[in-house]
């Protein structure tokens, strides 16, 4: 049924509706003003737009990275970002005149959102979302600038300016990149899909920007299109693969399960978030109604499967061993792998238990995608970071034991990367080692792309590079006005 995302009146605007619980009531208002208004330009009171936007604004998280962490205030900035070219600070959205974006008007607003280039004209690191912002529809744009404007607080704070090296620091270079790689269509409905499968898609691809962390990255540390939701690294994390391949993917796992995952970041016997997913949980998709949620699940599951295999699924792998804690108690000196086993012993089974079974409050080691992943990155993280995750009035969490950890707590590279190895052969994945290098890596942000080890080259790169991006520019500039009188 050919349906627009947000269009009055349709089965899309009923199916938002069923029975939620109370404390969605907020959202489930900002949604009705979302249903009710679409289509057209904007109708009713100003109240209305703004609840919308603030529905928008959680969709879309843009709290997560413009708050700084530990109490920072909502929306004034200098959460510091690390991206393989650096630190990234996040700039103040809120309507101060100062510090702020108080001076924007609507068209720089979304010109900023979307396109990426701020007020003054400078071109913004896609360390924010814009190419997934770019597929906001105008209305919901204009719902997001009410909000800001006129119900987030103005913060006159100056967050931390961003200083990246040379020649990432040159932000015009972001122009043809830009060029290049900026997709400026908006979300277009699927007209063979359905309407919840157009409204998950919507949410996923324009709102969530789910693929800018889960689909894997190019040279130019662009998004591979035709990878969508493959797995990629995100710094010291990794964003598995959430096609719906039932092996590597999350097709084996059922709709309940997922939408599960995304309310509340656990699945017991599947997985936990952990790192930026914890984040998008806690901020962002724990307020979906349930029906944006299940509306992203049917969109999920209908990607198209991208790596297959005889393996069993990730979720599965791995069992209690009771044999290894068995044979090992009160036998030093005789076990195989032995400094693996006492640093778990000593750190890990008081809360996941000696057979690494866990019990009702901490998640179970095996059956459990972190260890069963043909990748570390996400336990070697959880180990040297921990967890923290607040859900409703439930907070999940796990010590960190590498940077941050107490003196007492702190393990060595070669401890995580033995303890890893210990619960990788007896629980996850024992495919998989770990290297004392690995946690090294990891410990420093992970695996840096091409474009950043080519970095110290960029010197004479760069003026040869500049000759054919303007080049590139001067073709891309006469072809489009070529292809596209209209717009002139
Ligand atoms: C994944 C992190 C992230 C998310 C999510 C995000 N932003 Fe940003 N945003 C940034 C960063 C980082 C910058 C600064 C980039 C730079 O300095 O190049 C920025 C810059 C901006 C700017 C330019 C501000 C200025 O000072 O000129 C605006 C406006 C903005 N964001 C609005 C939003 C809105 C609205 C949302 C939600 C719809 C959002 N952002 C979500 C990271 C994010
Ligand atoms: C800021 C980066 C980021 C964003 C945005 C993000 N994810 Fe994730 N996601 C991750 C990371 C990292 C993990 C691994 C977490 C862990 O295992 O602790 C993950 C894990 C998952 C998993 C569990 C997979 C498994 O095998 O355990 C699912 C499902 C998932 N994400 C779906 C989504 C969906 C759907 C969206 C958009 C609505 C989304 N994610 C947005 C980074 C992100
Ligand atoms: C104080 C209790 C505690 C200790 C000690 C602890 N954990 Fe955890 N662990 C947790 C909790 C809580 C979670 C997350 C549960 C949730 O998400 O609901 C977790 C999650 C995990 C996960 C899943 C992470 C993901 O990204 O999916 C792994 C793997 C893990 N722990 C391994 C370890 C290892 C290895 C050690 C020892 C070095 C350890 N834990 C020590 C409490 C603990």
């Amino acid at each position: 049924m050919p349906t627009p995302p947000v269009s009055p009146g349709t089965a899309l605007g009923r199916t938002l509706f069923a029975p939620i619980s109370a404390s969605l009531r907020p959202a489930i208002l900002c949604l009705s003003a979302l249903v009710a208004t679409a289509g057209a330009s904007f109708a009713g009171d100003t109240s209305d737009l703004v609840a919308r936007g603030r529905y928008l604004a959680t969709a879309a998280d843009c709290a997560a990275c413009h708050t700084a962490p530990h109490g920072g205030t909502p929306f004034a900035g200098g959460y510091g970002i690390d991206t393989p070219l650096g630190k990234i600070f996040s700039t103040n959205i809120t309507p101060s005149k100062e510090g702020g974006i108080g001076r924007y008007s609507e068209e720089e607003f979304a010109r900023a959102v979307r396109e990426g280039v701020a007020k003054d004209g400078s071109h913004l690191y896609p360390a924010m979302p814009y190419t997934a912002y770019a597929k906001i529809t105008d209305d919901d744009m204009k719902a997001l600038y009410a909000y800001f404007m006129n119900e987030v607080k103005p913060d006159d704070h100056k967050p931390q300016k961003t200083e990246l090296p040379f020649p990432f620091s040159i932000r015009t270079s972001m122009a043809a990149w830009n060029l290049l790689f900026l997709d400026k269509t908006r979300f277009t409905p699927d007209p063979a899909k359905s309407a919840e499968w157009n409204r998950g898609a919507y949410l996923a691809d324009a709102l969530e920007h789910c693929s800018t962390c889960h689909t894997p990255r190019n040279a130019f540390m662009a998004e591979d299109a035709s990878q969508l939701f493959a797995g990629s690294a995100v710094g010291s994390w990794y964003a598995p693969n959430i096609t719906s391949d039932k092996v590597a993917g999350i097709g084996g796992w059922s709709d309940d399960e997922l939408i599960r995952y995304l309310k509340t970041g656990n699945v017991v016997g599947k997985a936990q978030a952990a790192g930026p997913m914890a984040e998008a949980v806690e901020n962002s998709l724990q307020y979906l109604p349930d029906d944006d949620l299940k509306a992203i699940v049917t969109y999920l599951k209908d990607v198209p499967a991208i790596g297959s295999g005889d393996a069993p699924s990730r979720a599965d792998l791995g069992k209690p061993s009771t044999v290894v804690e068995a044979s090992l108690r009160g036998l030093p000196g005789q076990a195989p792998d032995e400094n693996g086993y006492h640093i778990f012993s000593g750190s890990c089974a008081a809360c996941h238990q000696p057979e690494g079974q866990g019990n009702d409050h901490y998640p179970s080691l095996f059956h459990n995608t972190a260890t069963g992943e043909d990748r570390a990155d996400n336990l070697v993280s959880t180990i040297l970071y921990g967890l923290h995750r607040k859900v409703s009035d439930h907070v999940a969490f796990m010590p960190a034991f590498g940077p941050d950890a107490s003196y007492t707590d702190r393990l060595s590279n070669k401890e995580i990367a033995d303890v890893s190895n210990y619960v990788l052969a007896n629980y996850g994945n024992a495919a998989v080692k770990v290297t004392e290098a690995d946690v090294a890596r990891i410990r420093d942000g992970g695996e840096k792309p091409l474009i950043v080890k080519l970095a110290p080259l960029a010197a004479p790169a760069a003026i040869v590079a500049a000759v054919i991006v303007l080049a590139l520019i001067a073709w891309f500039a006469s072809r489009r006005r070529r292809s596209r009188p209209a717009l002139g």
